[in-house]
């Protein structure tokens, strides 16, 4: 991985720019390096979570508040898997709701994942941040999708709850034909704040065992 975090920041990185920085150890990877860079203090950095706020700290990186925020440069982040379409799954660290935000207002969005992340057909849960009030009725719902929600738990056994204060619902679909229209669907549900189903970003970096890696374009249609 350390190639590959290296060539992102050389190609996407320059004086003045507002960068984005996504969550998980992937990004984590990302901002140690940064540490190293010679004129990080003209950047201004953009955190998803309180995890990538607390590395950026100790590399000594300046942040933004991504409420005082319209537009971002650039934004960098991993993911959790990566359709043959360049669909995404995210969410597995819960800062689902502010990388979507984040993407959203990104010139370009650059995603780093090793190659285990890269499958044809998703095959994994999707996060869904819902709001406390709603779980029973969105649970519901869900079950009546064919989906099969479960209520994430944390490590102390309590249920999981974002940094936003809601929960999340890990939910397993035996299929999903067309993630977009997945994606839709379930955020016109009410109660349902955030769905980890990411539509395509510009650019993807695959890490090979031996650290080696490959870089796509996506056309983003
Ligand atoms: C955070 O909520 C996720 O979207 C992460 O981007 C994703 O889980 C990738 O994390 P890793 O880099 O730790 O695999």
């Amino acid at each position: 991985m350390h190639d590959c975090v290296k060539q992102v920041i050389a190609r996407h990185l320059s004086r003045g720019k507002i960068v984005g920085l996504g969550s998980g150890s992937t990004m984590a990877a990302l901002v140690k390096e940064l540490a190293n860079l010679s004129f990080k203090s003209s950047i201004r950095f953009v955190t998803t979570s309180l995890q990538i706020e607390i590395e950026a700290e100790n590399a000594g990186l300046e942040t933004l508040d991504l409420s005082r925020l319209n537009t971002v440069d650039v934004v960098f982040d991993g993911a959790d898997q990566i359709d043959s379409n360049f669909n995404m799954i995210k969410g597995g660290g819960g800062a689902l709701l502010r990388e979507k935000l984040l993407m959203s207002a990104a010139n370009k969005v650059v995603i780093l994942a090793d190659f285990s992340k890269y499958v044809e057909r998703f095959t994994r849960s999707i996060p869904i941040e819902v709001h406390k009030s709603a779980r029973s009725i969105v649970q519901r719902k869900l079950d009546m999708l064919g989906g099969r929600p479960l209520l994430r738990i944390a490590e102390n056994g309590y249920p999981y709850t974002t940094e936003n204060g809601n929960i999340i619902l890990d939910t397993l679909f035996t299929s999903i034909e067309n993630p977009i229209h997945r994606e839709i669907e379930l955020r016109s549900m009410p109660g349902i704040l955030e769905v980890g189903l990411f539509g395509r970003a510009d650019e993807y970096y695959k890490v090979h065992e031996d650290g080696s890696f490959e870089v796509f374009e996506s056309d983003k249609k």
